[in-house]
């Protein structure tokens, strides 16, 4: 096949190229900081000649101005995961939310919300006419395999990450080639909160742990007392900059892992320069579809997987909301309970849900006797297993609910407890027990 001819014939304007989007169209985007701004500017650009465009993808790192007011007669927004740009479109009822697992997304591309059109961003092509979708393989990839017709932004900046990662250019409808910096994500603030709450979790991290990691401060606070680990290994649906530090240190070296060493695996990345160009054509970071690093069967062959996610809110029976403020959806499950589930499966695997102990500078418990009303149970109280704030470590896991209530009681910010044990007094017609002890597993 002479893919340079194909390439060649199909390069285009983005002006050009988002002229094959249709009125009632479903079109999925790149994720996260793959989104291609530069064909979706010109995809809004164009808005005039859209009716009732349905826009879906995951986290939106843009400023999402398909979703802004004034869009709505020609984009419909249906998230798969809300962020900051897009909660106001849903809360509005401009858009949709769909509750899906990060793990089946790429497969209900394929089956149940076949696309029209995938837009994605690519690395330009290597010697054989493959573009790697670089940070964001994830559903990017299936997308476009699925979609029959595809939009590809080919950027000179997009890693040319490994694995499972590839488009042919003869899959590609339209090539826009435009150079622009990766949207970077600065790194979180760390306070003395997620140092405390970082160190608890490093409590539960052994050498030679399999890791995933969530996004923001607690999984980098966590990271920055993992230095004088050694062995770590990285299966994560996602990982950011604390990774590339401990990875150049020589403490994650994936030596230990049973399944796949020697590389971390991972389908999405966001974070700073840095880590784009440090997985760059990078033999030891491999990314595949969601369909296989956040299956549960597929991460749990994994020994001694730890996972580490956050949470809004924490009812005493062990039910974890993570994705909405009472009946607000601000996030979604993401690969949250896929990974806690994984680590269930994995051979002496522990999943943690890791959070500071109250919200709204210290005027919000974040544990509480029951969630707030609309609230949604990402991970449910069968599922949980260690909950870790700032004022220490509960593993709830075959603990009776009496036991739980008293454990998130002694990990409560202290301003809080004295209410919630009086909740708890009503609520089991007995009083709490102080000092229920955790059970902290010794894994060699
Ligand atoms: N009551 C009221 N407000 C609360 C609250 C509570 N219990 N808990 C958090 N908030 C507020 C915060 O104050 C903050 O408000 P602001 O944006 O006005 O500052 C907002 O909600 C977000 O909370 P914050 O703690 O800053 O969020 P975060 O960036 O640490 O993310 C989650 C926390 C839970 C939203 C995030 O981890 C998530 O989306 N998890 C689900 C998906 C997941 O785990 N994926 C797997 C790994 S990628």
């Amino acid at each position: 096949m002479d893919w340079k001819r194909i390439y060649t014939e199909r390069t285009t304007t983005a002006a050009e190229a988002v002229k094959h989007i249709k009125s009632g169209n479903r079109v999925a985007l790149a994720h996260s900081v793959g989104e291609p701004s530069h064909l979706v500017a010109a995809m809004v650009a164009n808005r005039e000649a859209y009716r009732d465009v349905e826009i879906t993808h995951m986290v939106p790192m843009s400023p999402a101005p398909y979703a802004q007011p004034g869009m709505e007669a020609h984009f419909r927004h249906n998230s798969l995961f809300v962020g900051k740009t897009t909660r106001q479109t849903i809360a509005d009822g401009h858009g949709d939310f769909t509750p899906c697992y990060f793990s089946e997304i790429p497969n209900i591309f394929a089956r149940t919300m076949p696309l029209d059109v995938a837009i994605i961003h690519v690395s330009p092509p290597d010697a054989h006419g493959f573009c790697s979708c670089g940070v964001a393989v994830d559903y990017t990839k299936i997308a476009a395999e699925q979609a029959p017709i595809v939009l590809a932004q080919v950027n000179a900046n997009m890693p040319r990450t490994l694995g499972d990662t590839f488009v042919h250019v003869s899959k590609m409808t339209c090539i826009v080639e435009h150079d622009e910096p990766l949207t970077e994500l600065p790194p979180p603030r760390i306070t003395d909160v997620e140092k405390a709450i970082g160190e608890n979790c490093a409590k539960l991290i052994n050498d030679g742990d399999c890791l995933q990691l969530g996004i923001g401060a607690i999984p980098d606070a966590a990271l920055l007392f993992l230095k004088n680990k050694k062995d770590l290994g990285i299966h994560s649906e996602m990982f950011s900059d604390g990774v590339v530090e401990l990875a150049e240190a020589g403490v994650i070296n994936h030596a230990r892992k049973n399944f796949n060493p020697g590389r971390a695996i991972v389908t999405f990345l966001m974070g700073t320069k840095r880590l784009y160009d440090y997985v760059d054509n990078n033999p030891t970071v491999n990314m595949f579809p969601a369909t296989y690093v956040n299956n549960p069967y597929v991460a749990g062959q994994n020994d001694n997987l730890v996972s580490v996610n956050s949470c809004v809110q924490i009812d005493l029976l062990g039910q974890v909301c993570s994705e909405t403020l009472g009946t607000t959806q601000i996030s979604a499950v993401g690969g949250q309970v896929d990974f806690v589930r994984a680590a269930a499966l994995s051979k002496g695997g522990r999943s943690i849900i890791a959070m500071p102990s109250s919200a709204a500078n210290g005027t919000i418990s974040k544990i509480v006797n029951f969630l707030d009303q609309g609230a949604a149970v990402t991970t449910n109280r069968y599922d949980v297993e260690y909950v870790i704030t700032e004022y220490g470590i509960a593993n709830l896991k075959y603990r009776t609910v009496r036991d739980r209530a008293s454990m998130l009681i002694d990990i409560a910010h202290p301003n809080f407890r004295d209410q919630l044990k009086d909740e708890f007094a009503k609520r089991f017609n007995t009083h709490y027990q102080p000092g229920v002890k955790p059970i902290l597993k010794a894994w060699a």
